[in-house]
C-alpha cells in the first residue's frame, strides 16, 4: 500500500507535490527525504523553514516574521532567555541522572506537585509524553491486574508500540490493540442533534458500555485515558464538569483514570494549572510533557499518593535522561516564568479576546458551527451545512494553508474540520491583533 493514510495528519504536506515548489525548497525536501527515516511529515502545502524564534514569532531565513498560533511546546516563548540561561548554567555545572541525591530535582518535584490538588502527590520523570503514557499503562496494569484501555475516537497518546495501540488518531492503518475500546469524544454540538442534553451522563454511559465489553472479552479495565481538552478529537472543553461522572464510572469498575495533560497542562486552559481541574475531580494519574521544559525533552507522570507502591516494590524505574539536571533546570525556569510573567492569566484574557474576535468576524459564515475552547486552546468547527453539521475538511485545509501564506501558523484537528489555534502562552495582545486582522482577510473564503 502506498500514499499517506487519511486521516492521519490533516495538515501534512504531500511529498509527491515537492516538484511543484520552487527549486530550492524542492531540493531541500528531496535531501531531507533521502536521509530521514519513515513516517516524517512536513506541515502545509508550501512547507516553511525557520532559523530563529522569539516570543510567539518564528523567523524564516530571509527574516520573514511568522506569527506562531500553533506551537504549545515553546510555551513561555521561543528561545526565552531565562530558559536558555538556566540550561547553559546547569550544563556547565553538572548533568547527571536521578541516581544521586540532587537538591534541584527534589525542589522541582515539590514545586511541580504544589500545582496539583491532593491526593496527587508523587512525580516520575520521563523524556517524552509517550513514555509517560507508557509508564502509566504499566503501572495501571500492574496495580489493577487488568489490561483493558478506553480512549476517545481520534485520541493521540504517543508513539511507543503499546501507546500507539491506543492512539486511534494515527489512522486506519495503525493497528489498535484487542484490549482497546473506543468511545465517541464529548462533542456536545453533535450529541445535541441526537437529543443528548446531559453530556456528563452520556459520557458515563459510553464509558460504561466500553468497560462492559472489555469485561466480556476477559480484559477488564486497567485505565481510561483522556486528553483534558480533547485536542486531537476536535477541542472539547465545555460544559465544564462532564468528565467527573466518567471518573466515577472508571473507578467503580476498578480501573484508573489517566488525565493526559501533555497538551492541556501548564496553565494553557487559563484558569488553573491543569485541564482536568475544570471538571472538578482529581485523576489517579496525570501525564505531562510538551511545554514542561519549553522544548527541552522533559515529561512526567504524576500519581496519587499510594498508587504505584506495588509497582515500585516489584520493579525499579530508571530513565537515563528523564529528569536529568539540565532538563530539570529548564523545567524549573518554565514554572518560574509562568508565575512571574502572569502567563496563565494572559492565556485566559488573550484567549477570550481571540475567541470573541473570531466570533465577530465569523458571525455571518454559514460554515462555522462553533468557536470553542478555554484559555489558549481554541477550536473553530467548520461544516458544509449548519443544520447537518457535516464536517468540512477541505475548507479547514484551505484556511490553514491560506493563513500560512499570510504568515500565520495554525493547524486542524478532529477529523480535520476543526481549526486548531494553540499558540505559545507568550502570545500577547499585539499578537492577537495581528491574528485577527489576518483572519479578517479570509472572510470571503469562509463566506462571512
Ligand atoms: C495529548 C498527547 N499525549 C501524548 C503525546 C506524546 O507526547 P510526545 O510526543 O512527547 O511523546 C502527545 C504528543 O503530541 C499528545 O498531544
Amino acid at each position: 500500500m502506498t500514499g499517506i493514510a487519511r486521516p492521519t495528519m490533516i495538515n501534512a504536506f504531500d511529498p509527491s507535490a515537492a516538484d511543484d515548489l520552487n527549486p530550492e525548497t524542492a531540493h531541500a525536501i528531496h535531501r531531507r527525504n533521502s536521509v530521514l527515516g519513515p513516517g516524517y511529515r512536513l506541515f502545509y502545502e508550501r512547507p516553511v523553514e525557520f532559523v530563529r524564534g522569539a516570543g510567539a514569532h518564528l523567523f524564516a531565513p530571509d527574516g520573514t516574521d511568522y506569527l506562531d498560533a500553533y506551537n504549545n511546546v515553546q510555551s513561555v516563548g521561543h528561545a526565552h532567555p531565562r530558559v536558555a540561561a538556566a540550561v547553559y548554567e546547569q550544563l556547565q555545572l553538572l548533568n547527571v541522572h536521578t541516581r544521586y541525591l540532587q537538591e534541584t530535582l527534589v525542589r522541582y518535584a515539590e514545586d511541580l506537585l504544589s500545582t496539583f490538588p491532593p491526593p496527587l502527590a508523587r512525580a516520575s520523570f520521563t523524556c517524552t509524553g509517550s513514555e509517560a503514557n507508557d509508564l502509566a499503562f504499566r503501572i495501571a496494569k500492574h496495580e489493577t491486574g487488568h489490561e483493558g484501555v478506553v480512549v476517545t475516537r481520534t485520541a493521540y497518546h504517543g508513539i511507543t508500540d503499546r501507546v500507539s495501540s491506543f492512539s486511534p488518531s494515527l489512522g486506519p492503518r495503525s493497528p489498535l490493540g484487542p484490549n482497546v475500546r473506543i468511545i465517541d469524544a464529548p462533542d456536545a454540538l453533535r450529541a445535541a442533534l441526537l437529543g443528548v442534553t446531559d453530556l456528563g451522563g452520556e459520557m458515563r454511559r459510553r464509558v460504561c458500555e466500553a468497560i462492559e465489553d472489555l469485561r466480556r472479552h476477559g480484559y477488564g479495565l486497567a485505565a481510561f485515558y483522556a486528553d483534558a481538552v480533547f485536542s486531537s478529537d476536535g477541542v472539547y472543553t465545555d460544559p465544564a464538569g462532564f468528565l467527573a461522572p466518567v471518573a466515577d464510572e472508571v473507578r467503580a469498575a476498578g480501573g484508573l483514570y489517566v488525565a493526559d495533560e501533555v497538551q492541556a497542562g501548564f496553565g494553557r486552559t487559563g484558569e488553573q494549572w491543569w485541564g482536568f481541574q475544570r471538571h472538578g475531580f482529581a485523576p489517579d494519574m496525570v501525564t505531562i510533557g510538551k511545554p514542561m521544559g519549553n522544548g527541552m525533552p522533559i515529561a512526567g507522570l504524576v500519581l496519587r499518593e499510594g498508587l504505584g507502591d506495588k509497582f515500585g516494590a516489584d520493579m525499579r524505574y530508571f530513565n537515563t535522561f528523564g529528569g536529568n539536571a539540565v532538563s530539570i533546570a529548564a523545567a524549573q525556569a518554565v514554572l518560574n516564568i509562568i508565575r512571574e510573567e502572569g502567563l496563565m492569566e494572559q492565556a485566559r484574557r488573550v484567549g477570550d479576546r481571540l475567541r470573541a474576535g473570531l466570533g465577530t468576524i465569523l458571525a455571518s459564515s454559514p460554515h462555522v458551527a462553533e468557536i470553542r475552547g478555554a484559555g489558549q486552546f481554541t477550536g473553530v468547527d467548520l461544516v458544509t451545512d449548519r443544520g447537518t453539521l457535516q464536517p468540512d475538511v477541505d475548507l479547514a485545509a484551505r484556511v490553514v494553508n491560506d493563513l500560512s501564506e499570510r504568515k500565520v501558523l495554525i493547524s486542524a484537528t478532529g477529523v480535520g474540520n476543526v481549526l486548531k489555534i494553540r499558540p505559545p502562552l507568550a502570545f500577547n495582545d499585539d499578537d492577537a491583533d495581528r491574528f485577527l486582522e489576518t483572519f479578517d482577510g479570509l472572510r470571503a473564503v469562509l463566506g462571512a
